[in-house]
């Protein structure tokens, strides 16, 4: 299985937002296994399509963090529908924002609705470190990164430091 590369900030194609799965073709069954491959290989916990370059909405993602009890979720066309309360998910990381980590305001549970890899409609009732990925992983699909939900000045070094970095 191929690793997917990971487009990383500041690739404009990250600022996009994915466009719905119409069907679950074998075009999408083939991205979700090389994604699944590329997140684990990667150590994520989730991955948007957008961030391998393909734009349409759909993520992986996997909280279990333990590699002998994986247990690989499929979102496809994810909506959140329902927010509440606030949290602070520390050290946020992204592996398409290398190098950083930063706290963000999250909400604290969160109602999802969604397709599974068949198609089948699903809900999810998510809260905590869940509900902080579902988020993370769905602002992507609106073309949003942790990163936007940080200050402004925090942003700007963060991009002085790639674009220092670029240059090397
Ligand atoms: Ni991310």
């Amino acid at each position: 299985m191929p690793m997917l590369n990971i487009l990383t900030y500041p690739d404009k194609f990250l600022g996009q937002p994915a466009k719905p799965v119409k069907n679950i073709d074998g075009t999408t069954q083939k991205i979700i296994e090389d994604m699944s491959f590329t997140m684990y290989n990667s150590k994520g916990v989730g991955l948007a399509a957008i961030q391998v370059g393909f734009d349409k909405s759909l993520i992986l993602y996997d909280v279990s963090q333990c590699e002998e009890k994986r247990s690989l979720q499929i979102l496809i066309n994810p909506r959140i529908i329902e927010s509440n309360g606030r949290i602070i998910s520390e050290k946020e990381g992204c592996l398409s924002v290398p190098d950083l980590r930063a706290d963000v305001k999250r909400a604290e549970s969160i109602l999802v609705e969604a397709f599974d890899r068949e198609g089948k409609p699903m809900r999810i009732d998510a809260e905590g470190y869940l509900a902080i990925v579902l988020q993370h992983e769905i602002d992507h699909l609106n073309g949003i990164l942790f990163i936007d939900h940080i200050s402004a000045l925090k942003r700007e070094l963060y991009k002085r430091r790639i674009k220092k970095q670029l240059r090397k």
